[in-house]
Parts: C-alpha cells; sequence; structure tokens
C-alpha cells in the first residue's frame, strides 16, 4: 500500500507502517496544493497536518484514498462530508494530546495573568534596575473564577487544574459534564454570562459553523476590565478584528493566543500589543505527545488496510455505510 505524509512526523509512527511505501514531504513550509495534488495520486492512505487543507479538489486527486488520518485533534482542515461521500474514513489524534494542550492553555494563562513575556523581555533588555513597588503588576488567581468554553476532553482537563488553586469553575458546553461538576464543583452556564462572570476565559471548543465567531464584539465587552482570555484551540472561534477592537479600547486586561484567525498570519496589531502573549501554536508540542499522535495515525491507517475500524475515526457512518 502506498501512504503519503505531508510533513516529517516522529519515527515512532513512521516505523510502525515500514511495511508499505511511505512518501515523506520534506519541505518546511505546508505543501502547495498543486504539489499535495500530484504527491497523493496513487496514495492509499494520506497523513495531513492541521494546516493542509483538504477539500473536494485534493480528493479528486487521490482517487484510491480509504483513509486520511489528521495528525491533529482538531480536523476543521478536512471537508470531513466530502470524505465521507466517497467512503474515506477520517481519523485524528484524540486523548494523546489532552495533557499537553491543557497545560499549555494553563501556560498562557500564567504567562498573560503575570505578564511573564514582558518580564522576560525587561530582564533581557538590560532594564531590571532592582526591586520596584510598581513593577508589571498582574492579576491574582487563586480564588477567581474560570470559564471554560468548551469542556469536552481537553477543556475538562484544563478545568480541573483549577482545584489547586481554590477556583470557581463556569463552563459552556452542548451537554452537561457531569464528572467535571463532580470533579470541580463546575456550574454550565451561557456563553454570555460565563464572559460577563469569568476572570479567566479559555477557549477549547472545535472550530465549525456553530462556533465561528462565537467569541465576537458583543462578547468580549461583556468581559471585565481585569479579565484575561485565552485560545489554545481554533483561531476563528475569535473574531480577531473584534478583539483588536476591544483591546485596543482597553476594555480586558490580556490575552494569551496559540491559535490566529488567519494561520500563520498574525495581526501586526496583536503583535504590538504587550498585553498580547502570542505562541505559534504550540499545544500539542511535547516529545510525548507528538509520538503518540504518529502512533495513533499510523494505527489507524494499519487498521483500515486490515479491514477494520479504528478507534479514533471521525466519520463512523462511512463504515456502517460500507457494511
Ligand atoms: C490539534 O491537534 O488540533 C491542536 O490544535 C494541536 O495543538
Amino acid at each position: 500500500m502506498r501512504i503519503y505524509v505531508t510533513r516529517e512526523i516522529p519515527r515512532t509512527g513512521l516505523d510502525l507502517l515500514s511495511a508499505h511505501s511511505v512518501g515523506v514531504y520534506d519541505g518546511r513550509t505546508s505543501m502547495i496544493k498543486a504539489f499535495m495534488k500530484e504527491a497523493i495520486a496513487d496514495a492509499d492512505a494520506l497523513i495531513c497536518l492541521l494546516s493542509d487543507r483538504i477539500d473536494a479538489e485534493v480528493l479528486d486527486a487521490a482517487p484510491k484514498l480509504k483513509i486520511i488520518a489528521n495528525y491533529a485533534v482538531g480536523y476543521d482542515n478536512i471537508d470531513v462530508a466530502e470524505a465521507t461521500r466517497r467512503g474515506i474514513v477520517v481519523a485524528n489524534t484524540p486523548d494523546v494530546l489532552t495533557d499537553a494542550t491543557a497545560e499549555l492553555a494553563w501556560a498562557l494563562l500564567f504567562a498573560a495573568a503575570r505578564r511573564i513575556p514582558e518580564a522576560h523581555k525587561l530582564v533581557r533588555e538590560g532594564r531590571f534596575n532592582g526591586w520596584e513597588p510598581q513593577l508589571l503588576l498582574g492579576q491574582d488567581i487563586r480564588g477567581k473564577t474560570l470559564g471554560v468554553v468548551g469542556a469536552g476532553r481537553i477543556g475538562a482537563r484544563f478545568a480541573m487544574g483549577a482545584r489547586g488553586f481554590d477556583m470557581k469553575v463556569l463552563y459552556y458546553n452542548r451537554s452537561r459534564n457531569m464528572e467535571l461538576e463532580a470533579q470541580t464543583g463546575a456550574t454550565k452556564v451561557d456563553i454570555s454570562y460565563l464572559m460577563h462572570e469569568a476572570d479567566f476565559i479559555s477557549i477549547h471548543l472545535p472550530l465549525n459553523r456553530d462556533t465561528k465567531h462565537l467569541i465576537d464584539v458583543h462578547q468580549l465587552v461583556r468581559m471585565k476590565p481585569s479579565a484575561v482570555l485565552i485560545n489554545t484551540a481554533r483561531g476563528a472561534i475569535v473574531n480577531e478584528s473584534d478583539l483588536i477592537t476591544v483591546l485596543k479600547a482597553g476594555k480586558i486586561a490580556a490575552v494569551g493566543l496559540d491559535v490566529y484567525e488567519w494561520e500563520p498570519d498574525i495581526s501586526e496589531e496583536l503583535l504590538k500589543m504587550e498585553n498580547v502573549v502570542t505562541l505559534p501554536h504550540i499545544g500539542s508540542a511535547t516529545y510525548q505527545a507528538r509520538n503518540a499522535m504518529a502512533e495513533l495515525c499510523a494505527y489507524a491507517i494499519l487498521k483500515v488496510f486490515a479491514g477494520e475500524i479504528p478507534s479514533n475515526i471521525v466519520n463512523r457512518e462511512v463504515w456502517l455505510n460500507r457494511r
């Protein structure tokens, strides 16, 4: 079988596929579409990145494709309906990056609340002249209210951290998460209430038609002037232009972003603001998570080749239709 991988991923995954013919793109940026279409023309399986847009045009170029394994948990980059219509399995990498991403959201929360990048820069630039009473004051965390937007795997794991800081947890989610409520005393609320009440707001939703621009100017202006917003999910859940407007107006204290609406492009204004912490989409970037993601992609491909259903399939209906 032929497998194509759109970027070098850890060997732990590629080694599992060694019985097959594996082609790996060796470029340093996302593949351009025309090149990808050519590369996957005879592929039975594709491992792609969240930055690869897999749409009908790409699928047309790969008539033998049986499975697309996305090297990410979010799969908004793939036209899943189109893949399903063509009988192609789509798989992702759930669970293995839950801790890594939840931990990064906490890191961003602390960095934004305590102005760590600004402090780091000040020291490196030789501007530390000794202890000062008013130097780089930030926000307390203990005892505050945490607003968790999306209480799936990552959001719930992130929320568990609130126990260590005696925080009250509010969450916004389609359905109630009873385990989260039992473990943290969290309360399910609507998005407007959460935006208004929380001191720290962290986004953990998948990007889809319903969540795109969920956090727009109408929601952002509800935030307390001392509140901090964190996004490690997908950039377009927040209307980035609205966020800039609200930040310019000084309506919120700080923002921590790992993801951007027009990624990899980032609005110039955001890059100039000291109270915006910017990371390069590294939520899952731990050795352990990335190795496990590579293995999960490989196992999903091997399962499909063996005529079995992968545990991490996202379009289960494709399998049911097949039987
Ligand atoms: C994913 O896997 O979808 C995350 O964005 C990784 O950071």
